[in-house]
């Protein structure tokens, strides 16, 4: 079969700058603005759950987006003995997955509404997140047919909260079309969007024991990932987590179980004397600050060719006191909140400590209520002294001699983790000399490094960013499958 599905069309989603749709985002605003939303979970047997746990905009305190009322551990049992494996012919598998898809785009209002208010998403990001959804849905759906192997059984699917709809859909998608009972946990942090999600793909027609919902917390998580039932583990969060997990699967589960694991990242870029300043420039911004630094792609070291340092970083502070940082809904809001209070703290001191050593080169400003974190840029000497991956937007800049290139390579591959890499330059053996050396999943010229799209740029990273195989690409839906050795999938 063609490894790329030429049939298939991605979404054209919604464009901020054409009135017509503008406005009918507008409406929906005023629509589900202070609507409360209560979720629970859905299981195909008799729920016990906990008490609700109210949830509020990470935006706004004073936003009550809804309540949750998380699994319990009885919950979990009552998942595991009722899930069962989607056994449906394939082309009414994929008719409902693109059904779903469909759902998905009817109920955009509903959907940036809460992006917005429980995942503090900007609208171009809200935008995003809910294209590449729809992308995973059709793209999984028509590669269907392209499957060879029977469905492992039951998937048990773990997302992050910083793409709470397309990653979340996107495992979901997968484990799905591949025939697997899935049970979804979604991040503790937001667990209305996911209930909305699974609510589209069971109205779509994905049967109840098919597709289950627990919200709830890492024992919600680790309880899943230690039962000998469970025959497959996708999830996407932190390397930390992804070890326990690997660790709670290898004590209970079959040898082989597979794990397919999308983790953190220490993402470099690097700008040469040859580059264009003002597009890279514009590209540094989008990858260090859009979403507020809040993706795994995310540059998180920038290395300058010394000779253009100094002009290019006047640049870069200049871009950067354009940045507004306030309201996700508002057009001209550039950078939303910080997901919750633990990671502003965090954020915030790391920050702190930093102007304590003078390193602080820029840094903007942000609203005082709710988990705004304002733009910075930080100096250091090389990645090697960033201890770990800082999830907001904190851009750390370091400056390199041209003869040196080969030591940047080198500390960068030293880290050990693969996610993206950026290079900004015009020579075209300096292209192929960085792309034989780097060991990243994925690798950007002269662009920025964040947004892989679904289809044509297969997402995902080696060492300490991942399993593999990469999330929409052709090799991820085998490995939901009985077929499949790891090494074939590479
Ligand atoms: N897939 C996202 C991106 O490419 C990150 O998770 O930015």
């Amino acid at each position: 079969p063609a490894l790329f599905a030429p049939e298939r069309r991605n979404s054209r989603g919604w464009d901020l700058a054409h009135g017509p749709h503008l406005a009918r985002i507008e409406e929906a605003r005023a629509a589900h603005r202070t609507t409360h939303v209560n979720a629970a979970p859905l299981i195909a047997g008799p729920v016990r759950a906990e008490p609700g746990r109210p949830r509020h905009s990470p935006s706004d305190p004073k936003d009550l987006v809804g309540w949750v009322q998380d699994a319990s551990l009885r919950d979990v049992g009552t998942a595991l003995a009722h899930a069962r494996p989607w056994n449906i012919p394939e082309t009414r598998c994929a008719e409902i997955l693109r059904q779903a898809a469909d759902l998905y785009e009817v109920h955009f209002g509903e959907i940036f509404a809460l992006l917005a208010r429980e995942a503090g998403k900007t609208l171009p990001d809200a935008v995003g997140e809910l294209r590449e959804a729809v992308d995973f849905l059709r793209y999984y759906a028509s590669r269907i047919e392209t499957l060879d192997a029977p469905a492992r059984g039951i998937f048990v699917c773990i997302s992050p909260w910083n793409f709470p709809l397309a990653i979340f859909t996107g495992q979901i998608a997968a484990a799905l079309a591949a025939g697997n009972a899935v049970i979804a946990k979604p991040a503790e942090q937001t667990p209305l969007i996911a209930h909305l999600a699974v609510r589209l793909l069971h109205e779509a027609g994905v049967p109840p024991e098919c597709l289950q919902l627990l919200p709830g917390d890492g024992q919600i998580g680790a309880r899943l990932t230690s039962d000998p039932r469970v025959t497959g583990v996708a999830f996407t969060g932190s390397t930390e987590t992804a070890r326990l997990i690997q660790r709670a699967m290898a004590g209970t589960m079959a040898p082989g179980t597979p794990l397919i694991a999308e983790t953190g990242g220490l993402n470099a870029m690097i700008v040469d004397s040859t580059a264009l300043p003002e597009q890279a420039v514009r590209d540094v911004i989008a990858s260090a600050f859009q979403s507020a630094g809040q993706r795994c792609s995310a540059l998180r070291c920038l290395y300058v060719q010394e000779d253009i340092a100094p002009g290019f970083l006047e640049m870069l502070k200049g871009a950067m006191a354009e940045l507004r940082v306030g309201d996700p809904w508002a057009l001209s809001t550039d950078l939303g909140p910080l997901i919750d209070d633990e990671a502003h703290a965090a954020i915030a001191a790391y920050v702190a400590a930093a102007r304590g050593q003078g390193r602080v080169i820029w840094e903007g400003a942000a609203p005082r209520e709710g988990h705004f974190q304002a733009p910075v840029a930080i100096r250091v000497a090389g990645i090697e002294a960033i201890e770990r991956e800082v999830f907001g937007p904190v851009l750390h800049v370091a400056t390199f001699a041209g003869a040196d290139l080969d030591r940047v390579i080198a500390a960068i591959n030293a880290t050990g983790y693969g996610l993206t890499f950026g290079l900004h330059s015009r020579i075209d053996d300096r292209v192929q000399h960085l792309a034989d050396r780097l060991c990243v999943g994925n690798l950007y010229v002269n662009r920025n490094q964040i947004g892989a799209v679904v289809g044509s740029q297969p997402f995902g990273g080696e060492g300490l960013s991942g399993t593999g195989p990469k999330a929409g690409g052709p090799h991820y839906l085998p490995r939901f499958t009985e077929r499949a050795a790891p090494e074939a999938l590479s």
